[in-house]
């Protein structure tokens, strides 16, 4: 049986979340506030018109962005609500339900995205299968790009062992979606993989 997402478990505990964090963003949104930074990095990393694997899409903050940028995205979250808002919101994209531990995909794409501390949402024990999964729908160039902060359980130190386990290399890390750079103070981690 598939083991729930750190993030379903949050959601069991406190069922208003998934409501919340849509309207969290909308309200964001509507004030004008920037949410399109990681969007931006990734838009820049590829040519127009590229596919894209928004994984952890949620409501489709990143992915919606970039198809307004003229890229194919194809977001995949766990969370029924969330993809039911990036529907909503982006319907000239594919949104779809799946745990990224489990997917699988026909589809290849140029860039892989992972904002917003995905990869410390996912069940634990599961980092690795994420990876892996995600890296066998990569095309041989293709890259993933994930961004999460420290302190929210899963080490910084952690992801060259997992990449590598995976089948996947860093070759950048970075402390912001601006290219700062990354640090042994850094509170956040931008890394940049290939297919090893
Ligand atoms: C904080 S939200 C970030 C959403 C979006 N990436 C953004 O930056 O706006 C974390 C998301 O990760 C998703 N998630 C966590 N583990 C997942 C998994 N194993 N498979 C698919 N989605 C997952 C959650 O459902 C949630 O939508």
């Amino acid at each position: 049986m598939r083991q729930p997402t750190r993030w379903e478990q949050i959601g069991q505990a406190n069922p208003d979340r998934s409501v919340w964090y849509i309207e969290r963003f909308r309200a964001m949104a509507a004030q004008g506030a920037d949410l399109a930074g990681e969007a931006r990095l990734i838009d820049a990393m590829v040519p127009r018109g590229s596919r894209i694997l928004d994984a952890g899409s949620g409501p489709g903050r990143v992915g919606g962005e970039l198809a307004r940028r003229g890229h194919v995205v194809v977001g995949v979250d766990v969370d029924p609500l969330l993809v039911e808002a990036a529907q909503a919101e982006h319907p000239e994209s594919t949104w779809l339900v799946g745990d990224l531990a489990e997917l699988d995909l026909d589809d290849r794409f140029d860039i892989a995205v992972m904002a917003g501390n995905v990869l410390t949402f996912v069940a634990e024990g599961t980092e690795v299968e994420v990876l892996r999964r995600i890296g066998n729908v990569l095309t041989p160039e293709g890259r993933l790009v994930i961004g999460f902060g420290a302190g929210r359980g899963y080490a910084f130190d952690r992801l060259p062992d997992d990449a590598g386990a995976a089948g996947l290399r860093i070759d950048q890390r970075f402390s912001t979606w601006d290219l700062r750079p990354f640090g042994p103070g850094s509170e956040f981690l931008v890394a940049v993989l290939s297919r090893a």
